[in-house]
């Protein structure tokens, strides 16, 4: 990447992290709040289990879903700090957990700037840890006692399985189409920003109605939210998303990107990209972000993205009009332009 290049984005992460830590700001009680319970839900007598869990969640995750369900709850007028609290962290464990078995099926090296837990770890421990937190967020449930807040982390933790699993048997095919990419993505992560919205409305006793608007709203940026994670992951770098560019590709992922380009490329080159999924190898990455980039594929992709969080934000387009509201508008735009 050209020094310019590198300079402008580096400018743009800098503007973003001042937003997203203004809304944060706004929530700065319950942000600390969220820290302290983070860290005390972690703590386990078993060494290693504390070992692997502060390492992942030291290493700067941008906590997007524990602070959608805090914006939501105070956007509708929750007041019960300390369950709020709760079903942000408990959210935020579940994420964890997802990325650490993440990031041993995906093979992936890196995240968040550093060695992924499996490389420091190995698998074995990794993935037991992720049991351990998923377990853990299910504890945090129980004590926010509150039967609608069970049953939408229950579905949402089943379906992101689904998703997970999904995408396994999609893997290595060229041919999956936008239809099949969309229904993995609302799985994978949609459902997880739809149920931190829900969990928001639920506290606050709110009405089906509103519940439904939230839920859109979370579901509809949940899926912009990983087409953008999808676009970064072939025009990004790891200095900037501090996870390795081309890790789709390795992994044999039709994303949209990669969907779009091979409608749009010449046969020579789409035969070549046919090849690299089927054979989930990397090695003409360069040649074929070249293509992605050219047949304007980065450039559908977010056009997608942003019909998607347009859709979001008309769907709260009828909550009472508070600072919080605001900050989820704000937050949406930030999505869509993030850069890590
Ligand atoms: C990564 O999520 C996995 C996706 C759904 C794209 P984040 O981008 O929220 O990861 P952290 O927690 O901020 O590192
Ligand atoms: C998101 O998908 C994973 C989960 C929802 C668990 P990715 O595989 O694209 O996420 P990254 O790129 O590894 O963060
Ligand atoms: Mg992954
Ligand atoms: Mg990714």
């Amino acid at each position: 990447m050209r020094i310019m290049e590198i300079m402008k984005s580096i400018e743009k992460i800098n503007n973003q992290k001042a937003s997203l830590d203004e809304i944060r700001g706004l929530v700065s009680e319950e942000w600390s709040l969220l820290d302290q319970e983070i860290e005390k839900q972690l703590s386990s007598d078993i060494e290693l289990i504390n070992n692997v869990s502060q390492y992942i969640v030291n290493s700067g995750g941008k906590r997007i879903r524990p602070l959608m369900v805090l914006l939501s709850a105070k956007a509708c007028g929750a007041s019960d700090i300390d369950r709020i609290v709760k079903a942000a962290a408990m959210i935020e464990f579940i994420h964890t957990a997802t990325l650490l078995h993440d990031d041993v099926v995906d093979n992936s090296d890196s995240r968040r700037g550093i060695k992924t837990a499996h490389q420091s770890f190995g698998n074995e421990s990794t993935i037991l840890v992720g049991d351990f937190l998923y377990s853990r967020a299910f504890q945090i449930m129980v004590q926010i006692n509150h039967m609608g807040i069970m049953e939408i982390m229950s579905d949402a933790t089943n379906t992101i399985a689904e998703g997970e699993v999904l995408q396994l048997i999609n893997s290595g095919n060229p041919k999956t189409n936008k239809e099949q990419y969309l229904e993995v993505i609302y799985r994978k992560t949609g459902k997880l920003f739809e149920a931190a919205m829900v969990a928001g409305g639920l506290l606050s006793n709110q009405s089906q109605t509103v519940i439904h608007n939230l839920q859109i709203f979370g579901k509809e940026l949940g899926m912009a939210y990983q087409i953008v994670d999808d676009v970064l992951d072939y025009s990004s770098s790891f200095e900037i998303m501090g996870k390795d560019v081309g890790d789709d590709l390795a992994e044999g992922k039709a994303t949209l990107p990669m969907i779009y380009a091979l409608e749009r490329a010449t046969p020579e080159m789409r035969q070549m990209i046919t090849q690299a999924i089927s054979n989930k190898d990397a090695k003409n990455v360069d040649k074929i972000i070249d293509c992605i980039q050219a047949t304007g594929s980065i450039a559908s992709s977010i056009n997608d993205a942003q019909k998607k969080t347009e859709f979001a934000l008309h769907s709260i387009q009828s909550l009472d009009n508070n600072s919080y509201k605001e900050a989820l508008i704000n937050l949406a735009e930030i999505i869509l332009h993030r850069t890590y």
